[in-house]
């Protein structure tokens, strides 16, 4: 492989469905061209950061790389799609497409709502749902598609449970979130052509405007009534901003920690000795939460745009250029873990950038960690044995993803 293939492997959704190639191309930048550009068919250049410190300083200096107007990597045809939405005032606008001050303001509306401490109020349900996935697990006697059966039910019940929704919406939410997120997918999706997307745009915000409508005729003390009722400069957020917002929470919410899920119990089947010693010392569970995060890192990258002329990683980068943050390739950097490729349960330090850094740092941190721990403290002291019961098979997208299918047989008492 050259470097500017691999280059290319970073906007190519196969690439990613092959952790195997990925890595491959990933070590191969790290090494030979840290930051890399990319030029692909169908895709506008950017620059590809594939170096921990690289991706922190670009995070850190968040007035001169903005998430405007190209957050996450998207074909040509889609940029000038937005671009032109953008222009009309119909673009999503989420926290992730925001930048100072705008960013700060809306942030902090439900940023209340992720503190550790309200997050800890919120874990008793988070167990209540771990368990009923798990005895679900013990229902399907003995084999089942991980993924499918158990890992994109359960984060996606628990952000609906923490928006107030009815639990009679959940599967037509799961259907939707699948269709935004495993947009590349050709099994997930429901089409990759902008029509296609901008229809399953158009009916999250349907739903979601109905779900404004009741929050303020009838305001109830869920996440949904903060953000249908919140005021800015004493108004209300307009339509869209809301819509954002909860397509923001429910799509951010939910393949994540479900790829984590998956990812971390593929790791733990695959790592015996290291299932082992969990099983032996439950109060390795925190640094195993944050070591499956940083194995699977689900998000695979976020995008920033240089606001001026500048120097990254000794490269020379235009304004108006984009840089690529892939995270995937921080999170097996040499330079900062060690041995970066073992699987190791009791890692200490851990410093993964799988939730980003900064002022976009993920909202969701806090609640990330305590699904996927009280999901593996529901199912260890029940797990007798588990090994694969076929190959797994990755979801093919740039962004969002991890498994599509993880078969497993197991023992559960
Ligand atoms: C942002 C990763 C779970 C809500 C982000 C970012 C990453 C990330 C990389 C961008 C950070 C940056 O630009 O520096 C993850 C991972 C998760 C996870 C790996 C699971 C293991 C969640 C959950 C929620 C959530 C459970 C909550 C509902 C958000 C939101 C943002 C965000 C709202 C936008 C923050 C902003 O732009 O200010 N996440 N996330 N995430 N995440 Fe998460």
């Amino acid at each position: 492989m050259t470097v500017d293939e691999a280059g290319r492997a970073l906007a190519d959704p196969t690439a990613y469905a092959d952790d195997r190639r990925l890595h491959e191309a990933l070590a191969l930048l790290r090494r030979e061209d840290p930051v890399h550009r990319v030029e692909r068919e169908g895709y506008n250049p950017f620059w590809a950061v594939t170096r921990h410190a690289d991706i922190m300083e670009v995070e850190r200096a968040h007035t001169r790389f903005l998430n405007a107007p190209r957050p996450v990597l998207v074909t040509a045809e889609l940029d000038a799609m937005n671009a032109e939405r953008a222009a009309q005032g119909i673009a999503l606008r989420t926290l992730i497409h925001m930048d100072d001050p705008d960013h700060r303001v809306i942030r902090a509306i439900g940023a209340d709502w992720f503190r550790p401490k309200a997050m800890r109020a919120l874990e008793p349900r988070v167990r209540e749902l771990a368990k009923r996935y798990v005895d679900r697990m013990a229902e399907l006697g003995g084999a089942c598609d991980f993924v499918q059966d158990v890992a994109v039910h359960f984060p996606l019940y628990v952000i609906l449970s923490l928006l107030g929704l009815p639990e009679s919406d959940f599967d037509r939410m799961l259907k939707l979130t699948q269709e935004m997120f495993g947009g590349d997918d050709t099994e997930l999706r429901r089409g990759t052509s902008p029509e296609e997307r901008l229809a399953v745009l158009m009916d999250f915000f349907a739903y979601f405007q109905e779900l404004t409508a009741a929050r303020r005729a009838h305001p109830t003390d869920d996440l949904a009534s903060a953000i249908a009722n919140a005021r800015v400069d004493g108004e209300p957020l307009n339509d869209l901003d809301i819509a954002s917002y909860y397509v923001i929470i429910a799509t951010a919410g939910h393949d994540t920690t479900s790829s984590t899920i998956s990812g971390g119990l593929r790791a733990l089947v695959e790592h015996p000795d290291q299932l082992d010693r969990l099983r032996a010392d439950p109060s390795l569970m925190p640094p195993a939460v944050d070591e499956m995060i940083r194995w699977v890192t689900p998000v695979k990258e976020f995008m920033r745009t240089a606001v001026e002329d500048c120097e990254v990683g000794g490269r020379r980068i235009r304004a108006g250029e984009a840089l690529l943050l892939s995270y995937p390739s921080g999170n097996r950097d040499e330079e900062v873990f060690e041995d970066p490729f073992r699987f190791d349960v009791g890692r200490d330090p851990n410093r993964h950038l799988a939730f980003g850094f900064g002022v976009h740092y993920c909202l969701g941190a806090a609640l990330a960690r305590i699904e996927v721990r009280a999901f593996f403290e529901e199912l260890l002291p029940r797990l007798e044995s588990i090994e694969l019961g076929g190959e797994p098979e990755g979801i093919a997208t740039t962004f969002v993803g991890g498994l599509k299918h993880l078969p497993v047989r197991y023992t559960l008492k």
